[in-house]
């Protein structure tokens, strides 16, 4: 009897040992979750992430992409990040206005004349320190990502800012946005990326504004007969973590994690900056959409009409922020 126990305290022993060893072999999961296609900056660059991550390290970690809004759309990613959920995201930088004030800069309309630009601030000391403005909240930016200057679409041709004048826009949920649309006397909706196809093929909307890759890739050029190449703002991104998740990996493993990032943003910068170009072809080509190129004269117009936002925002923002930002335009 004696032996039959030890035996069997002995085996119960080593059946846990065997479990704690297969816990610790587990690969680490990443769940990466966004809102846009595949064919696209984001998803391009999260698909490269998670190959790079299956080549170095995939006995420690496997990422797990879901695209399309999949797992989490625009309203939720955050607090699921927050609750443990999912592990990186790519959010537009206008989607944390609840986090925080300051990455309401990259909403400013007419702020930055290009993507040159935008570089140049990002990759200042101002830029770097805004990606950890909301530690306190549990979630650390671990870098920028391009997609691109923004294009207005609609049912109707926007030449000059009254053409847009009782026209329902959706934005995305930026107080900044908001104040943009209503500085042209239209009227803003906020509502997640994944119902504006939908809402603009009801008819529920008039228009709404995007990089020509979102328009493209999400079939948006379909469904509405117009885009002003207006380049009046910014569509970029944060990819964020949660500082907990972030803070409990391994030192080495989050440094190989880290590089693996930097090499996967620097490849979907890259497509950035030929989707911007490509996509737009593409929909010129399609003949669904006429694109319209303003003179600078109407251009000047939404200059003249929108920029009086800044002004709005620059307490929260801080003046300081802005005019570095604006600076960068300047080589
Ligand atoms: C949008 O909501 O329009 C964009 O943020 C979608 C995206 O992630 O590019």
């Amino acid at each position: 009897m004696k032996r039959t126990l030890a035996a069997f305290a002995l085996a119960a022993a080593s059946t846990l040992m065997v479990g704690l060893a297969n816990a610790a072999d587990e690969p680490i999961v990443i769940k990466f979750s966004h809102v846009v296609a595949e064919n696209t900056p984001k998803g391009k660059m999260a698909n490269k992430f998670k190959e790079l991550v299956a080549e170095r390290m995939g006995d420690r970690v496997m990422v797990e992409v879901y695209p399309n809004s999949q797992l989490f759309g625009d309203d939720n990613v955050l607090e699921a990040m927050q609750l443990g959920d999912v592990q990186l995201a790519a959010p537009a930088l206008s989607k944390f206005s609840r986090y925080t004030d300051l990455l309401a800069l990259y909403d400013l309309p007419f702020l930055f004349e290009d993507l040159d630009a935008v570089d140049r601030f990002q990759q200042s000391e101002k830029g770097q320190s805004m990606m950890h403005s909301m530690k306190k909240k549990g979630l650390i930016g671990l870098g920028y990502l391009h997609n691109g200057m923004k294009q207005l679409s609609s049912s109707q041709p926007l030449r000059v800012p009254a053409d847009a004048k009782g026209l329902k826009f959706r934005i995305m949920s930026s107080p900044v946005l908001e104040a943009q649309f209503e500085a042209i006397d239209a009227t803003p909706l906020k509502k997640p990326f994944s119902e504006v196809f939908t809402l603009l093929q009801t008819k529920a909307i008039d228009g709404q504004e995007n990089t020509w890759s979102n328009i493209y890739s999400k079939k948006f050029f379909e469904v509405q007969p117009y885009i002003t190449e207006t380049n009046h703002g910014l569509l970029d991104y944060l990819v964020v973590t949660s500082t907990e998740f972030w803070m409990g990996l391994p030192e080495d493993l989050r440094s190989e994690l880290k590089s693996a990032l930097d090499e996967a943003i620097i490849y979907g910068n890259q497509i950035a900056r030929d989707k911007g170009i490509q996509d737009r072809q593409a929909i010129i080509d399609s003949k669904r959409s006429e694109v319209i190129e303003l003179s600078p004269e109407e251009r000047a117009q939404w200059v003249q009409a929108m920029k009086p936002v800044w002004k709005k925002f620059e307490k929260d923002i801080g003046a300081e922020l802005i005019d570095a930002a604006y600076a960068a335009n300047r080589r």
